[in-house]
């Protein structure tokens, strides 16, 4: 359980650099969290500073849940913990990441609302699973031009998904519903500008 801790705090300090943050600063010299929807994030970035922006924020973000699992996977191949637990120790990488992104150590525990992440860990965690929400969310995207409607049906479709496929297993399902349910609750106010119908659309420059 040790290593599961341990697994878990790499996994958050890793989440926790936030490069839309950190990409803000360098491309606007100031907060991203003072700009658009206030959110540390890719569509943020998008919004405020453009493509390149958020495409390096994508990239970054991406590449930080894949380092926090690999070092996850790799700790538990060499402690033979992965034995014992099985899957648990990505699940818990995964998790802890997205906490680490929505609630960054280093950045006043205001980051983003961990999407990214939370889909490369549920790649991770089952590919085809995951395909099938990635490609849902990006056409919920697409066709509504909310990138918010897309994360929320998403994370409603993975645990939907889990119950049905996920094989009754209960860590599996419990860790698509942890990251639905943080997923949402990070959407709260995007959810309450959804339904006043001023939530900010893709191409519009307003937050
Ligand atoms: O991943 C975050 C996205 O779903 C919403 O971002 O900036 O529109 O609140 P934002």
């Amino acid at each position: 359980i040790l290593w599961l801790i341990a697994i878990g705090v790499i996994a958050y300090l890793i989440g926790s650099v936030s490069s839309a943050i950190i990409v803000g600063r360098i491309f606007g010299g100031e907060d991203i969290r003072t700009k658009g929807s206030g959110n540390a994030g890719a569509t943020n970035a998008l919004r405020t500073y453009g493509k390149k922006a958020a495409a390096i924020v994508t990239v970054c973000d991406c590449l930080k849940a894949v380092a926090a699992i690999l070092i996850a996977m790799l700790i538990s191949n060499m402690t033979g913990i992965d034995s014992v637990y099985g899957n648990t120790p990505v699940y818990v990488a995964g998790v802890c990441a997205v906490l680490g992104h929505n609630f960054p150590i280093y950045f006043g525990f205001h980051g983003g609302k961990g999407i990214l992440v939370s889909m490369v860990a549920m790649l991770f965690a089952n590919w085809w699973i995951g395909l099938i929400v990635l490609v849902f969310a990006l056409i919920v995207m697409a066709v509504s031009k909310y990138v918010s409607l897309g994360s929320i049906l998403g994370s409603v479709l993975l645990v939907i998904l889990s119950l049905i496929f996920g094989g009754g297993d209960i860590a599996y399902i419990l860790f698509c519903v942890i990251l639905a349910v943080l997923a949402v609750f990070m959407h709260r106010a995007n959810i309450k500008r959804l339904i006043n119908g001023t939530e900010n659309k893709l191409g519009s420059k307003k937050g």
